[in-house]
């Protein structure tokens, strides 16, 4: 892969550094784009680098609600999302002037936003969370308090399930993640009997239900990395595998189901990022109103856990 992308990575490290810019990427980014970050990592350590770094320009490999939150927490700097329209289904099925009119119909409510929403949607809510950080962030909401979770209802129920607390979900859902069903865990571990199975959170019930370990990206790196285990099948998409198999060499992953690939992660490409850092354009950029009251949501988030 050095090879066939050798010429384009020589390009990018002279405009990061001429640019002074740091790559941040997702787990679910195509191999070549993973390996050429300076940070690689799940929504929270990712959010974490971007509120961290001294950079002048960030440059985001992830969608669009990734590179916004990178944009609130560093208002200096220039951030980049080098395919513009790389959005995450998911976040776009709240809106918040809909929110709006539900926390009307719910006062008194804690609204928590995952992190998978607009900037807008996040200035609404009271706390942000991630898959990583969802049980400590319900857990240090006011025990008295019901809680309204948007989008994702998939997580909203293994949140409640976890901690015993009412919350409200939003009709959302995560279209890769959704669509892996019990059956297709059922067929995996008859192909591979002596596999653990991960599954992320925003699975549904029924895939959860018969999971050996529900886990954010990061945690599914943990977890395979720490267990005794040599063989998982692997509930979420499939990017992580190829993040997998460079940490644990030696173990096997197998991937629940051929349909879990995101297609918004693989628009970024290296020739993008190219261009990105030639140009300094897509810019993501919030509006000061809206930056200040999202900020507030993200960092009392960022300041728990
Ligand atoms: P993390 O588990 O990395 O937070 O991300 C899940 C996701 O779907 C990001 O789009
Ligand atoms: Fe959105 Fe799901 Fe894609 Fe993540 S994997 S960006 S939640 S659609």
């Amino acid at each position: 892969m050095t090879t066939e992308f050798a010429g384009l990575i020589r390009a990018i490290q002279r405009e990061r550094r001429r640019r002074r810019a740091v790559i941040l990427s997702h787990y679910y980014q195509r191999p070549e784009v993973q390996d050429i970050a300076d940070c690689l990592g799940d929504s929270l350590e990712l959010a974490r680098w971007a509120a961290g770094t001294d950079a002048d320009v960030i440059v985001f490999c992830g969608v669009h609600f990734m590179a916004e939150s990178a944009a609130i927490l560093s208002p200096d700097k220039i951030v980049l999302l080098p395919e513009i329209t790389a959005g995450c289904p998911m976040a776009d099925m709240v809106t918040a002037e809909a929110l709006r009119a539900k926390k009307a119909e719910l006062p008194g409510y804690e609204v928590v936003a995952y992190v998978n929403t607009s900037a807008e949607v996040k200035a609404e809510a009271d706390i942000c969370c991630t898959s990583a950080n969802v049980i400590k962030v319900i857990q240090s909401l006011p025990p008295e308090k019901p809680i309204l979770f948007v989008p994702d209802a998939n997580l909203a129920r293994y949140a409640a399930r976890k901690t015993g607390r009412e919350i409200v979900p939003w009709p959302g859902y995560c279209s890769v993640h959704d669509q892996l069903r019990a059956q297709d865990i059922i067929r995996a571990k008859a192909a591979h009997p002596g596999a653990a199975v991960l599954v992320h959170p925003e699975c549904r019930e029924e895939v959860i239900e018969i999971a050996d370990e529900v886990a954010s990206t990061s945690g599914m790196l943990r977890y395979a990395a720490n267990s005794d285990r040599r063989e998982f099948i692997i509930g979420t998409e499939e990017g992580l595998l190829y993040r997998l198999r460079q940490e644990c060499p030696g173990k096997e992953f197998h991937l629940a189901s051929p349909h879990l690939v995101c297609d918004s992660m693989k628009l970024t490409t290296l020739e993008k990022v190219l261009r990105a850092l030639e140009t300094l354009e897509p810019r993501v950029t919030v509006a000061p109103d809206v930056r200040r009251r999202a900020l507030q949501a993200l960092e009392r988030m960022l300041n728990l856990t």
